[in-house]
């Protein structure tokens, strides 16, 4: 096959967002639309990638190079059209020899083995290619005029006659063409159709007139589903959940119930994982074999070692590692923080900035105090030790391995290696107090009664 190139469409704002961020930035399974697509064109190993982006989308240049680092740019200041913003990219595809795949920034299920099919149909005969589907309403999109196998134009609704807008054959916005071809016909381009703008789709009908065969692709209709709105992002969000769902038990994970699971884009999960109902998972978590995963936890930025169990009620934040092993349970919050090995933090704790050495247990009520107001400081908790509960760790502090903490304690000293601390206020009991306080409360209100009567 031919090199390939990507140009993708990312300029409008999406005034129907309603938003301050571009409508690209939006997120589906926590990675943005735009980062969805150019996943999709990275899988296909494309030699350039060009994203052509409105003015002032400092954020979707950002967007880009975290997924294609050497990503190219072009800005369309006006939008005078789908086939004006692909003529952006008219500079960085100078002397490009290959296909030229376009995609919209904003249709974020398109699968890479689509686009591959889509590439392949390239070839002599055929030197442009159109991506379309069968609408279920086909209103509002550009309908595609066929003899046979052969598409000879794709008419727009505003410009179709009453027997176009009954074809259901519809275009996906999605096309192959050879870079030569490209060049040779966009300039032909004219905006005198109905919305005064200079269609991507004429295309179409210029390459026939240049004499080469147009070949068509097709492929489902929630694919190149784009969005518009909200509405339609919370479509394609339930759509991708779906889909992901159905990988994860693919993959060997038993959801109990699937539909109240939430992945991300990027999250792995290992072999005979189980995963209680109502688990969200943000971006970055990597889960090893054996894990369970107990009812009602949130998840994000987290790799948890095989045979651990988290929750029911966890609370896992970006840069906890969990060991082999280790139990976090209810009511536990782990932020940037290091779980050895075999430990455990079964309830009620709050652990930041720290390590816990393999082994140790962490009582319930147990906080690290890592932040002084100003800075974040760092616990360090080494192996088997067992701090009791309701223990305050302020920060910068250190435990020793196979120390005792008292329950209750506040720790503000580092504590060597396998010493007692207790640090609480000397308890004071008093036999009998408490029967003679009762007698002298009930003769005091039997005098108060009789002083009434
Ligand atoms: C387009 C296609 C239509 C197809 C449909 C699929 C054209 C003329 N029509 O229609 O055949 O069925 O997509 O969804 O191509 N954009 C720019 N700059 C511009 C104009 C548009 O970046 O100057 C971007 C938009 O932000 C949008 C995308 O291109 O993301 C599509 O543009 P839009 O005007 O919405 O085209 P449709 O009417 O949906
Ligand atoms: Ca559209």
């Amino acid at each position: 096959m031919a090199e390939l190139a990507l140009v993708v469409l990312a300029a409008g704002m999406g005034t129907r967002m309603k938003s301050a961020i571009p409508k690209v930035l939006h997120k589906i399974a926590g990675r943005s639309m735009l980062s969805h697509v150019l996943h999709a064109g990275k899988e296909l190993g494309a030699a350039k990638v060009v994203v052509i982006h409105g003015p002032d989308m400092p954020g979707v240049l950002q967007e880009a190079r975290g997924v294609i680092p050497n990503c190219q740019f072009s800005e369309q200041r006006e939008r005078l059209g789908t086939g004006h913003a692909v003529s952006m990219a008219k500079e960085a595809l100078a002397g490009f020899k290959g296909t030229v795949l376009t995609l919209w920034g904003d249709a974020p299920l398109v699968k890479a083995d689509t686009l591959r099919a889509l590439a392949a149909k390239i070839d002599a005969k055929h030197r442009m290619a159109v991506l379309a589907f069968e609408a279920e309403n086909p209103f509002g999109y550009g309908r595609m005029i066929t003899k046979g196998k052969a598409v000879l134009d794709i008419r727009e609704q505003l410009d179709a006659s009453p027997a176009e807008r009954k074809i259901r054959l519809c275009n996906s916005g999605y096309i192959a063409i050879d870079n030569e071809l490209l060049w040779q016909i966009i300039p032909k381009l004219s905006n005198k159709n109905a919305k005064g703008e200079f269609y991507l789709t004429d295309l179409v009908k210029l390459a026939n007139k240049a004499k080469t065969k147009v070949a068509l692709a097709t492929c489902d209709e929630m694919e190149v589903a784009g969005v518009n709105d909200r509405a339609q992002l919370s479509v394609l969000e339930r759509e991708y959940q779906r889909e992901a769902r159905r990988a994860a038990m693919a993959g060997g994970a038993t959801l109990i119930d699937p539909d109240t699971v939430y992945f991300s884009a990027d999250t792995k999960l290992g072999k005979d994982v189980v995963v209680e109902p109502n688990v969200f998972f943000g971006p970055g978590v990597v889960v090893g074999d054996d894990v369970e995963i107990l009812a009602n936890s949130h998840i994000e930025g987290t790799v948890i070692s095989s045979g651990a169990r988290i929750g029911p009620f966890a609370r896992l934040r970006p840069g906890a590692e969990i060991g082999e092993n280790a139990h976090i349970g209810n009511f536990v919050e782990v932020k940037k923080a290091v779980i050895g090995k075999g430990a455990k933090a079964n309830h009620l704790t709050y652990i930041g900035d720290a390590v816990v050495g393999a082994g140790s247990n962490i009582g319930a009520g147990t906080i690290t105090c890592n932040y002084d107001g100003y800075e974040k400081h760092l616990t360090e908790i080494g192996e088997n030790v067992f701090v009791g509960s309701n223990t305050s760790l302020v920060a910068p502090v250190k435990v020793g391995a196979g120390s005792n903490i008292a329950a209750s304690s506040v720790i503000t000293r580092e504590i060597p290696p396998d010493s007692l601390a207790v640090s609480r206020p000397e308890l004071i009991i008093k036999e009998g107090w408490a029967k003679r306080y009762r007698s002298v409360k009930k003769a005091l209100k039997d005098a108060k009664a009789k002083g009434k009567g």
